[in-house]
């Protein structure tokens, strides 16, 4: 019996150096532990032994069971390492790369321009750090004047500053080329405010300009109602106020009607029925002699328009940071 126990063994010892799948290692386990397997004989025909000879014998089978279980532990482990490194299935579908969308101030934008494009405005664009000059000066602000009250921003030198519009545009454009002009200049502005759910130190503005021979008021105002239309559907009215800009003669602010209530007044109109959007005029004569354009012939309109705040409206955003935090639960919903 000892003799077998010791083939027994070195049976065990050369079938488990020749596995080849974890098949065949499930088989050998089977063979030998299994519940009528080679082991499991052994105790058996411990029943024929004298009782005396038994605990000897009993204990070499245990030794030997112990032996050949500690091994297909480690041949276990070998198998299953194996399996995860060809764990490769060629049927599994790739994985998608996230797709990157436009972020909702883009996709307002994008809105705009398509509407004046197809109207036959074009686009301009001008710097963001900014003169003195195109930034004020030669939009009929000068120093000193009460209007920069409602304008300070950051500097950088006395004469180099962040630009607080997009009208500095109109100048740079009018200044490179004679009429017509027909543009609108999107971009980013700076003032001098605290954040808060309305203010932030950055923002969008969108300007317009358009000079002819003939240009009227009426042209503006048809061109203005027709965007907000556009933007935000036929029902929506806008409302033109009497105001002051010192780039423009006479000047306007004009307001849509509240797109939440429709005009029956809310949170978001403060109760008045109306969301203001920019100003808007007739371009000031001041500002043609500043660029070299007779007045006496020609006339134009300008406007500006904040896209943050119509992005607000379009998509019901209540807190103008929210478009500058790059938090993707934001983000995502647009
Ligand atoms: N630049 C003005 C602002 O930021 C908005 C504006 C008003 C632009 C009247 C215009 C205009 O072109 O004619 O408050």
């Amino acid at each position: 019996m000892e003799k077998n126990i010791g083939k027994i063994k070195q049976d065990f010892i050369s079938e488990s150096a020749n596995l080849r799948t974890a098949q065949d290692l499930e088989n050998l386990r089977v063979r030998y532990l299994g519940r009528k397997g080679i082991i499991q004989n052994l105790y058996k025909s411990l029943k024929q032994l004298p009782a005396e000879d038994r605990p000897a014998q009993g204990k070499q089978i245990n030794d030997l069971r112990k032996f050949i279980e500690e091994r297909f532990k480690e041949l276990k482990e070998k198998f299953t390492v194996q399996k995860a490194k060809h764990k490769l299935d060629l049927t599994l579908p790739g994985r998608r790369p996230p797709i990157g969308r436009k972020h909702p101030l883009t996709q307002t934008l994008d809105d705009i321009k398509k509407f004046f494009m197809r109207l036959g405005f074009t686009i301009a664009d001008g710097p963001e750090v900014e003169t003195d000059f195109y930034n004020f000066e030669a939009l009929n602000i000068p120093k000193n004047h009460p209007a920069r009250d409602m304008q300070d921003t950051l500097y950088i030198t006395d004469e180099i500053l962040l630009r607080t519009h997009t009208s500095p545009v109109q100048i740079r454009t009018m200044l490179n080329q004679s009429p017509p002009v027909q543009i609108i200049a999107p971009g980013r502005v700076y003032r001098r405010d605290t954040p808060d759910a309305s203010h932030s130190p950055f923002f969008h503005q969108v300007e317009g300009l358009c000079v002819d021979v003939g240009i009227s008021f009426g042209d503006l105002k048809a061109v203005i109602e027709e965007f907000a239309k556009y933007m935000f559907g036929k029902d929506i009215h806008v409302r033109f106020r009497p105001s002051f800009f010192p780039f423009t003669e006479p000047s306007l602010e004009y307001d849509f009607n509240c797109i939440f209530c429709r005009g029956k007044g809310c949170k978001v109109c403060k109760y008045t029925g109306w969301v203001e959007i920019s100003g808007a005029g007739m371009v000031d004569p001041n500002v043609f002699l500043a660029v070299g354009y007779d007045p006496e012939i020609y006339t134009g309109y300008a406007f500006g328009m904040g896209v943050d705040r119509i992005a607000m409206l379009r998509y019901a955003i209540d807190d103008i940071r929210l478009f500058f935090e790059n938090d993707m639960r934001f983000l995502n919903q647009f």
